[in-house]
């Protein structure tokens, strides 16, 4: 047991990588830091490797670890989402006092994190729900945090989370996000992005690879070319490094032994299931998402290769520097369309359950630490500094400004993809997303014709208000039903 004088400032349950990592952080901070895990060996390993880092208080029940804490009680969980995180939560709960803060820093559905803040409200505890995104080393040097919950958490929280985060131009990469389930939503439209950022890397390089004919090496020096510029990220850096290795065992890319079907943990499809819910078209995340399905569907990619006739296939002969410079700006597009549909989305979320989100905060946030950085987020910062109101991101002068460099670019390699057959679902569907939004006619006025026909579902006119119905089975004329 602890004593008074010796108590910890923040605790962390759950010393797996990234909990042990966060711990470690905040020891280095020079706060001392209250550790506990389920299976105790876990703690003993952490303190045996790096209890010399700072000043860690290791518990061996949750009872000594939150007897650990100073009052108000701060304790972040970092345990498996779903029934894991529930179990935690009770544990602490129990222990803990009115007032007392518990914080769930996992990968949580929004809508838990709703329900888990209205039953610890009502049992005196606050509980924020706090995305933190970086992996294992953003955890250990400074990660981007997203918290939600109550405001007045915040102002306890905030110190120490900013103490801990990512800094980028002197601004934490730490900002309360907004009420209850805020949090963990921006975080699971923060991975969604992600899922489509990878993608359209990993589309760029399969037309260099496929279509130009460049080498896995002179691609990394590509992206590192690449990495220079308006594209600089840390997405775009690390596949230039994960392009560049070589196997040890067979001496061929890396890349090249790597199986092709992509894993996922969920926070992707989740970004899809609420956009359907908000309504709200995430076509760059969602194709990004069925990609990473489709590339897993082994069995039936081996039953559907060398079988599904491929048509007749041109073979690339254009100029391989300017099919490249294409490449690069087809990927920039893209990428400006998965985050204005990403923000879409924030921001209907944010309306939907009354969160008041901020977007510029997000793009701030988000230039450290997290998986998405990008120098391309002052691009947002900006966007929304200039017009909070910002209908689409694409609209923004400066995203207009490059999109009308972009344009020509972008249907080349569409096209140019499409005659080779090689897939580029985000590319085209990012593009036929920007076609349809700058189209004056869509054809959802078939679509309302045929509703009309089928079911009497009536559609509106063009020339007047109301809703109108064709008398499709009688005599053909139009009634207005209101
Ligand atoms: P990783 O993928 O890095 O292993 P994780 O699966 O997100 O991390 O989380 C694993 C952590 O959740 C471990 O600390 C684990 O505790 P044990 O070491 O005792 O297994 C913890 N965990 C999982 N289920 C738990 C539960 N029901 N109660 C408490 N902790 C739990």
């Amino acid at each position: 047991m602890s004593t008074p004088e010796n108590l910890a400032h923040i605790g962390v349950v759950g010393l797996a990588v990234m909990g042990s990592n966060l711990a470690r952080n905040f020891a280095h901070k020079g706060h001392t830091v209250a550790v506990y895990n389920r299976s105790p060996e876990k703690t003993r390993a952490l303190m045996a490797a790096h209890g010399d880092e700072g000043a860690f208080l290791p518990s061996e029940t949750i009872e000594d670890f939150v007897a650990s804490l100073e009052r108000p009680r701060k304790a972040i969980i970092m345990v498996q989402a779903g029934p894991a995180t529930d179990a935690v939560i009770e544990q602490l709960a129990e222990a803990m006092e009115e007032g007392d803060i518990i914080i769930d820093g996992g990968n949580a559905l929004f809508t838990d994190t709703i329900r888990r803040e209205q039953e610890m409200a009502a049992r005196g505890r606050h509980f924020v729900g706090a995305g933190i995104s970086g992996g294992e080393e953003g955890a250990l040097t400074g990660p981007s945090i997203m918290p939600g919950g109550p405001t007045e958490s915040w102002e306890t929280l905030g110190p120490l989370l900013e103490s801990v985060a990512a800094v980028v131009d002197g601004t934490p990469c730490v900002t309360h996000i907004g009420p209850d389930g805020a949090g963990h939503f921006v975080k699971m439209v923060h991975n969604g992005i992600e899922y489509a950022d990878m993608q359209v890397i990993g589309e760029a390089y399969q037309l260099l690879r496929y279509a130009a004919g460049l080498t896995p090496a002179e691609i990394s020096e590509v992206f590192r070319e690449w990495n220079a510029g308006e594209l600089n990220s840390y997405l775009i850096e690390i596949t230039a490094e994960v392009l560049a290795q070589v196997d040890a065992e067979t001496g061929q890319p890396l890349i090249d032994v790597i199986v092709d079907a992509a894993g996922q943990k969920g926070t992707g499809r989740w970004t899809v299931k609420a956009a359907l819910d908000l309504g709200i078209p995430v076509t760059g995340i969602g194709e990004a998402v069925f990609a990473r399905a489709l590339s897993s569907s082994l069995e039936q990619r081996r039953a559907a290769q060398g079988v599904l006739p491929s048509g007749e296939l041109a073979t690339f002969d254009g100029d391989r520097d300017a099919f490249i410079e294409d490449v690069r700006r087809a990927l920039y597009a893209s990428k400006f369309v998965a985050y204005a549909q990403g923000f879409d989305e924030i921001q209907a979320g944010s309306e939907e359950y009354g969160w008041n989100i901020d977007p510029r905060d997000l793009a701030t946030i988000w230039r450290g630490g997290c998986i998405i950085r990008a120098k391309f987020l002052n691009r947002i910062v900006e966007a929304y500094d200039a017009n909070p109101e910002l209908p689409s991101l694409l609209l923004d002068g400066y995203f207009l400004g490059e999109l009308s460099g972009l344009i020509d670019s972008w249907r080349r390699v569409i096209i140019t993809a499409t005659s080779l057959g090689l897939p580029v679902p985000v590319f085209a569907s990012s593009l036929s997303y920007y076609d349809s939004l700058r189209a004056e006619r869509l054809p959802a006025a078939v679509i309302q014709g045929q509703r009309d026909f089928f079911g009497a579902h009536t559609y509106g006119r063009v020339d007047k208000p109301g809703a109108f119905h064709t008398l499709w089975s009688g005599d053909r004329t139009e009634v207005q039903t209101s």
